[in-house]
Protein backbone atom coordinates (compact mmCIF):
# COMPACT_ATOMS: atom_id res chain seq x y z
CA UNK A 1 0.00 0.00 0.00
CA UNK A 2 1.12 3.42 -1.20
CA UNK A 3 2.96 5.73 1.85
CA UNK A 4 2.80 2.68 4.17
CA UNK A 5 5.56 0.42 5.20
CA UNK A 6 4.88 -2.92 7.00
CA UNK A 7 8.35 -4.00 9.02
CA UNK A 8 8.67 -7.90 8.18
CA UNK A 9 12.23 -8.13 10.31
CA UNK A 10 12.04 -11.51 12.17
CA UNK A 11 12.86 -9.67 15.94
CA UNK A 12 10.03 -7.38 15.19
CA UNK A 13 7.12 -10.00 14.45
CA UNK A 14 8.20 -11.84 17.17
CA UNK A 15 8.01 -8.99 19.78
CA UNK A 16 4.28 -8.51 17.86
CA UNK A 17 3.11 -12.17 18.54
CA UNK A 18 4.50 -11.79 22.26
CA UNK A 19 2.27 -8.02 22.43
CA UNK A 20 -1.22 -9.97 20.80
CA UNK A 21 -0.41 -13.07 23.07
CA UNK A 22 -3.32 -12.55 25.92
CA UNK A 23 -1.61 -13.98 28.52
CA UNK A 24 1.46 -11.30 28.21
CA UNK A 25 1.02 -9.22 31.31
CA UNK A 26 1.46 -5.42 31.89
CA UNK A 27 5.35 -5.62 32.86
CA UNK A 28 6.31 -7.98 30.10
CA UNK A 29 3.85 -6.09 27.53
CA UNK A 30 5.40 -2.33 28.04
CA UNK A 31 9.39 -4.07 28.26
CA UNK A 32 8.64 -5.87 24.54
CA UNK A 33 6.91 -2.72 23.22
CA UNK A 34 9.93 -0.87 23.85
CA UNK A 35 12.03 -3.35 22.38
CA UNK A 36 10.20 -3.24 18.79
CA UNK A 37 9.81 0.81 18.79
CA UNK A 38 13.44 0.47 18.95
CA UNK A 39 13.54 -1.76 16.21
CA UNK A 40 10.89 -0.18 14.23
CA UNK A 41 12.72 3.46 14.46
CA UNK A 42 15.75 2.34 12.88
CA UNK A 43 13.27 1.71 10.11
CA UNK A 44 11.29 4.52 10.00
CA UNK A 45 14.42 6.97 9.87
CA UNK A 46 16.11 5.43 7.27
CA UNK A 47 15.04 8.26 4.41
CA UNK A 48 16.05 11.00 6.91
CA UNK A 49 17.52 13.94 5.58
CA UNK A 50 21.48 14.37 6.22
CA UNK A 51 23.94 17.06 5.04
CA UNK A 52 27.51 16.23 4.02
CA UNK A 53 30.19 17.22 6.93
CA UNK A 54 34.02 17.13 7.46
CA UNK A 55 35.55 15.36 10.63
CA UNK A 56 38.71 15.28 11.80
CA UNK A 57 39.48 11.86 13.30
CA UNK A 58 42.53 11.77 15.46
CA UNK A 59 44.91 10.76 12.62
CA UNK A 60 43.18 12.42 9.62
CA UNK A 61 40.39 14.71 8.38
CA UNK A 62 36.96 12.78 6.43
CA UNK A 63 33.74 13.26 5.36
CA UNK A 64 30.63 12.04 7.07
CA UNK A 65 27.25 12.84 7.71
CA UNK A 66 25.07 14.75 10.20
CA UNK A 67 20.97 15.20 10.26
CA UNK A 68 19.85 18.00 8.73
CA UNK A 69 16.53 18.75 11.04
CA UNK A 70 15.97 18.50 14.57
CA UNK A 71 13.64 15.74 15.72
CA UNK A 72 10.66 16.06 17.59
CA UNK A 73 8.43 12.79 19.10
CA UNK A 74 5.21 12.62 19.52
CA UNK A 75 3.82 10.15 21.48
CA UNK A 76 -0.14 9.98 21.55
CA UNK A 77 -1.11 9.29 25.03
CA UNK A 78 -1.55 7.30 26.49
CA UNK A 79 -0.71 4.41 24.20
CA UNK A 80 2.31 6.16 22.95
CA UNK A 81 3.90 6.71 26.26
CA UNK A 82 4.92 2.70 25.67
CA UNK A 83 7.41 3.63 22.42
CA UNK A 84 8.34 6.36 23.73
CA UNK A 85 11.37 6.29 25.99
CA UNK A 86 13.16 3.49 24.22
CA UNK A 87 13.40 5.64 20.68
CA UNK A 88 14.21 8.76 22.83
CA UNK A 89 17.43 6.75 23.75
CA UNK A 90 18.28 6.75 20.54
CA UNK A 91 17.54 9.91 19.53
CA UNK A 92 18.78 11.62 22.62
CA UNK A 93 18.41 15.35 21.41
CA UNK A 94 15.26 14.93 20.33
CA UNK A 95 12.29 17.04 21.62
CA UNK A 96 8.91 15.61 22.94
CA UNK A 97 5.85 16.90 22.37
CA UNK A 98 2.48 15.58 23.60
CA UNK A 99 -1.11 14.96 22.46
CA UNK A 100 -3.87 13.49 24.58
CA UNK A 101 -6.40 11.83 22.37
CA UNK A 102 -9.42 9.79 23.80
CA UNK A 103 -12.38 7.74 21.17
CA UNK A 104 -15.56 8.34 22.22
CA UNK A 105 -16.73 5.38 23.02
CA UNK A 106 -20.05 5.31 21.52
CA UNK A 107 -18.84 7.39 18.32
CA UNK A 108 -15.29 6.48 18.09
CA UNK A 109 -14.77 9.85 17.27
CA UNK A 110 -11.38 11.07 18.65
CA UNK A 111 -11.08 13.80 21.28
CA UNK A 112 -8.47 16.09 22.41
CA UNK A 113 -7.86 16.21 26.26
CA UNK A 114 -4.03 17.53 26.04
CA UNK A 115 -2.01 19.31 23.76
CA UNK A 116 1.48 20.14 24.83
CA UNK A 117 3.90 20.58 20.72
CA UNK A 118 6.51 23.19 20.29
CA UNK A 119 5.05 26.12 18.52
CA UNK A 120 6.74 25.77 15.12
CA UNK A 121 7.79 22.31 13.29
CA UNK A 122 8.36 23.81 9.89
CA UNK A 123 11.70 22.94 10.05
CA UNK A 124 11.58 19.87 11.86
CA UNK A 125 11.15 15.38 11.48
CA UNK A 126 8.31 14.65 13.41
CA UNK A 127 7.56 11.33 14.63
CA UNK A 128 4.01 10.72 15.80
CA UNK A 129 4.02 7.82 18.20
CA UNK A 130 0.85 5.51 18.35
CA UNK A 131 0.74 1.46 18.64
CA UNK A 132 -2.46 1.84 17.29
CA UNK A 133 -4.62 2.88 14.09
CA UNK A 134 -8.11 1.71 14.23
CA UNK A 135 -10.43 3.86 12.65
CA UNK A 136 -7.74 6.27 11.84
CA UNK A 137 -9.56 8.79 13.34
CA UNK A 138 -6.49 9.68 16.05
CA UNK A 139 -3.95 9.64 13.79
CA UNK A 140 -6.33 12.24 11.64
CA UNK A 141 -7.20 14.62 14.33
CA UNK A 142 -2.98 14.28 15.61
CA UNK A 143 -2.36 15.19 11.95
CA UNK A 144 -4.24 18.54 11.66
CA UNK A 145 -2.40 19.87 14.58
CA UNK A 146 0.84 18.68 13.21
CA UNK A 147 0.15 20.74 9.95
CA UNK A 148 -1.41 23.77 11.74
CA UNK A 149 2.11 24.06 13.30
CA UNK A 150 3.62 23.66 9.87
CA UNK A 151 4.80 20.41 10.10
CA UNK A 152 5.71 18.78 6.79
CA UNK A 153 7.82 15.79 7.32
CA UNK A 154 5.98 13.36 9.38
CA UNK A 155 6.17 9.87 9.92
CA UNK A 156 3.88 7.52 12.08
CA UNK A 157 5.65 5.04 14.62
CA UNK A 158 2.60 2.58 14.62
CA UNK A 159 2.62 -1.29 15.47
CA UNK A 160 -0.63 -2.95 14.28
CA UNK A 161 -3.35 -0.76 11.67
CA UNK A 162 -6.29 -1.94 9.83
CA UNK A 163 -7.09 -1.44 6.40
CA UNK A 164 -9.87 0.58 7.21
CA UNK A 165 -8.56 2.85 9.30
CA UNK A 166 -5.28 3.02 6.90
CA UNK A 167 -7.79 4.23 3.99
CA UNK A 168 -8.98 6.53 6.13
CA UNK A 169 -5.64 8.22 6.64
CA UNK A 170 -4.21 8.02 3.10
CA UNK A 171 -7.23 9.82 1.95
CA UNK A 172 -6.69 12.83 4.77
CA UNK A 173 -3.11 13.14 5.53
CA UNK A 174 -1.34 11.47 1.78
CA UNK A 175 2.13 12.70 2.90
CA UNK A 176 1.89 10.91 6.32
CA UNK A 177 4.57 8.09 5.85
CA UNK A 178 3.09 5.40 8.06
CA UNK A 179 5.76 2.74 9.84
CA UNK A 180 3.85 -0.27 10.55
CA UNK A 181 4.25 -4.26 11.85
CA UNK A 182 0.77 -5.51 10.49
CA UNK A 183 -2.30 -4.51 8.70
CA UNK A 184 -4.67 -6.73 10.56
CA UNK A 185 -7.46 -8.42 9.05
CA UNK A 186 -10.72 -5.42 9.86
CA UNK A 187 -12.15 -3.83 12.63
CA UNK A 188 -15.29 -5.30 14.74
CA UNK A 189 -18.35 -3.01 15.18
CA UNK A 190 -17.15 -1.98 18.72
CA UNK A 191 -13.72 -0.18 16.52
CA UNK A 192 -11.48 -2.75 17.86
CA UNK A 193 -8.84 -4.02 15.31
CA UNK A 194 -8.97 -7.54 14.55
CA UNK A 195 -7.31 -9.46 15.69
CA UNK A 196 -5.28 -6.82 16.87
CA UNK A 197 -3.85 -6.78 20.71
CA UNK A 198 -6.83 -5.73 22.53
CA UNK A 199 -6.36 -2.32 24.13
CA UNK A 200 -2.90 -0.83 24.09
CA UNK A 201 -3.36 1.41 26.86
CA UNK A 202 -4.88 -0.96 28.90
CA UNK A 203 -2.35 -3.92 28.49
CA UNK A 204 0.59 -0.85 28.74
CA UNK A 205 -0.68 0.30 32.04
CA UNK A 206 -3.31 -2.16 33.61
CA UNK A 207 -6.58 -0.05 33.36
C1 LIG B 1 -6.55 4.03 21.16
C2 LIG B 1 -5.18 3.85 20.53
C3 LIG B 1 -5.12 4.95 19.51
C4 LIG B 1 -6.58 5.07 19.09
C5 LIG B 1 -6.76 4.37 17.77
O1 LIG B 1 -6.46 5.01 22.13
O2 LIG B 1 -4.14 3.89 21.45
O3 LIG B 1 -4.67 6.19 20.02
O4 LIG B 1 -7.37 4.43 20.09
O5 LIG B 1 -8.09 4.43 17.37
P1 LIG B 1 -8.61 5.22 16.11
O6 LIG B 1 -7.66 4.93 15.01
O7 LIG B 1 -9.98 4.62 15.88
O8 LIG B 1 -8.70 6.67 16.45
P2 LIG B 1 -7.64 5.34 23.15
O9 LIG B 1 -8.50 6.44 22.63
O10 LIG B 1 -8.35 4.07 23.53
O11 LIG B 1 -6.84 5.94 24.38
P3 LIG B 1 -5.71 5.24 25.29
O12 LIG B 1 -4.44 5.17 24.48
O13 LIG B 1 -5.61 6.19 26.44
O14 LIG B 1 -6.21 3.89 25.70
Amino acid sequence: MKGVTVITHPLVQHNLTRLRDERTEPQEFRRVLSEVAALMIYEATRTFATDKVTVRTPLATTRGLKLRREVVLVPVLRAGLGMLDSILQLIPKARVGFIGLKREETTLAAQFYHKSLPKDLRQREVILIDPMLATGGSTVAAMALLAELGARNVRLVNLVAAPEGIRHVRQHCPTLRIFTAAIDAKLNRHGFILPGLGDAGDRLFGV
